[in-house]
C-alpha cells in the first residue's frame, strides 16, 4: 500500500492538466511574442490562463496576474521588487515563520542594510495585530506575511494585518502558495497589494506561479529582458506550465466547495485517531488552520531522540509519504526555525513532522497511516518510558 500524504510539498497534477500539456504542446507551442497565427494561438492560451488564474482568487481585471516561474519567484518579486524601488535602505516588517523564499531576500535586505522586523508569534504559531501595529516605523515599506504556514498549517488574521498596513499607506504582500487552492481567496476582501500563488500546490504543474499585482502598485522587475508580463517578468512565458496552471486553477475553485470540508474532516479525523498517542504533541493552530494540514512534534524520554527525519524514513519503509520541518545542513540536522520561533526548544524542534492530504487521500488511507504511526512510535520509544 502505498500513501502519499506530502501534498503541501507538491500535488500530483491532475488528468485534466496533463491533457492540456500535452495539446499545448502539440498544437499552440509558439512564442506568445510573436506576431504571427502561430504566437496569437500561444497567446490566446497565456491569456485564457490569466483569466482562469485571475478568477481563482477572485480578481478582476486578468491583468493583475504576472506569471512567474513558481511561487519563489513571485515572493522574491514581491520583497525585492519594493525594495529596489527605494535609493536609500528602509524598513520593512516580514513574520518569524515565513518560507525561505521571503526570509532569505528579507536576510539580503539586512545585508545591504535595511532594517527588518520579524513578528513574534505565540505557540500555535499566531501573529497579534497588535504587534504590527507596534512595529510600524514612518520608513516602513511593506509588510510581507504568510497566509498559511507550510510546516504547521497555521492561518494568519490577513484582513486585519492587510487593514492596519494598508491604512497607514503601507504595501501589504501576502504568499498563499498554501491557501490558494484549498480555501476561498478574495482579493477584494483580502484587501492586500501583492499575492503569491504556485501552480503545483494546486494539481498543475512544476515551473508556474504567479504573483497579483494590484493596479497602481509600482515593482522594479528582477529580469531584464524582453518586457514580457507587463514589463513586470521578462522572458518567454512557459506556455504549457502555465496553460496547466489555468486549468488546474479553474478545477481547484470549482472543486472548493466540497473539497474543502472533505479535507478538514480527513484532517480532523487523522488528529482524533492519534490524541490518545502519548508520543505526540499537535503544532499549530488547531481552530485557524490549513484544512488539509496535520503536524506534530514526536516527544520521547529524556534519553531518546527521535526526529522527524526518522520519522519520514520510518513510514516511507512502510509505504507512507510525508515530511519533517528540520533540515539538513553541512550533514548536521538542524531543529526547524519554525518551531523555534513559536517557543519549541532545540530537541523538540527536531521531531517535527507534517502530513499534508489531498484530493487522492481517502478515509482508509488516514486510519490506515495512524495505526501505522501509532505503531513505528511504539516501537522506537522503549514501552516503560514516561513521558510528559
Ligand atoms: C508557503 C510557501 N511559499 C512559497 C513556496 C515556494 O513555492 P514554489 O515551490 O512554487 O517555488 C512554498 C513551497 O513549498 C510554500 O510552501
Amino acid at each position: 500500500m502505498q500513501i502519499y500524504l506530502d501534498y503541501s510539498a507538491t500535488t500530483p497534477p491532475r488528468p485534466e492538466v496533463k491533457e492540456k500539456l500535452q495539446s499545448v504542446l502539440t498544437q499552440h507551442w509558439g512564442n506568445p511574442s510573436s506576431l504571427h497565427t502561430w504566437g496569437n494561438n500561444a497567446a490566446t492560451v497565456v491569456e485564457t490562463a490569466r483569466i482562469q488564474v485571475a478568477s481563482l482568487i477572485n480578481a478582476i481585471d486578468p491583468e493583475s496576474i504576472i506569471f512567474t516561474s513558481g511561487g519563489t519567484e513571485a515572493n522574491n518579486l514581491a520583497i525585492m521588487g519594493v525594495a529596489r524601488k527605494y535609493k536609500t535602505p528602509q524598513h520593512i516588517i516580514i513574520s518569524s515563520i515565513e518560507h525561505s523564499s521571503i526570509s532569505e531576500p528579507a536576510r539580503l535586505l539586512e545585508e545591504w542594510g535595511w532594517e527588518v522586523t520579524q513578528l513574534k508569534v505565540n505557540r500555535t504559531g499566531r501573529i497579534n495585530p497588535i504587534d504590527l501595529k507596534n512595529a510600524i516605523q514612518p520608513n516602513t515599506v511593506l509588510v510581507s506575511i504568510i497566509y498559511g504556514q507550510s510546516e504547521v498549517g497555521t492561518l494568519q488574521p490577513i484582513e486585519e494585518l492587510s487593514h492596519i498596513a494598508r491604512s497607514r499607506g503601507i504595501l501589504f504582500h501576502v504568499d498563499a502558495v498554501q491557501v490558494a487552492g484549498r480555501l476561498l481567496i478574495n482579493i477584494e476582501q483580502l484587501n492586500v497589494d501583492l499575492l503569491s500563488l504556485s501552480s503545483h500546490k494546486l494539481y498543475g504543474v512544476q515551473g508556474a506561479g504567479a504573483l497579483y499585482v494590484r493596479e497602481g502598485v509600482e515593482l522594479v522587475p528582477l529580469l531584464g529582458g524582453g518586457g514580457q508580463e507587463n514589463h513586470l517578468r521578462s522572458g518567454t512565458q512557459a506556455v504549457s506550465t502555465i496553460a496547466a496552471f489555468g486549468v488546474a486553477a479553474e478545477l481547484a475553485a470549482t472543486e472548493l466547495e466540497t473539497e474543502t470540508p472533505r479535507l478538514i474532516s480527513l484532517r480532523d479525523r487523522l488528529f482524533d485517531l492519534l490524541a490518545d498517542c502519548p508520543y505526540l504533541i499537535p503544532t499549530g493552530d488547531r481552530l485557524y488552520r490549513l484544512p488539509h494540514h496535520v503536524s506534530f512534534i514526536v516527544v520521547a524520554p529524556e534519553s531518546e531522540q527521535i526526529t522527524g527525519k526518522t520519522m519520514v524514513r520510518q513510514l516511507n519503509l512502510a509505504g507512507i509519504g510525508i515530511s519533517s520541518g528540520s533540515a539538513c545542513h553541512s550533514g548536521k540536522l538542524n531543529p526547524s526555525p519554525i518551531l523555534l520561533a513559536m517557543g519549541y526548544n532545540s530537541k523538540e524542534s527536531l521531531g517535527g513532522i507534517r502530513l499534508t492530504l489531498g484530493r487522492e487521500t481517502t478515509i482508509e488511507d488516514i486510519d490506515w497511516t495512524a495505526m501505522v504511526l501509532k505503531q513505528i512510535l511504539d516501537r522506537l520509544i522503549p514501552p516503560l518510558a514516561v513521558i510528559r
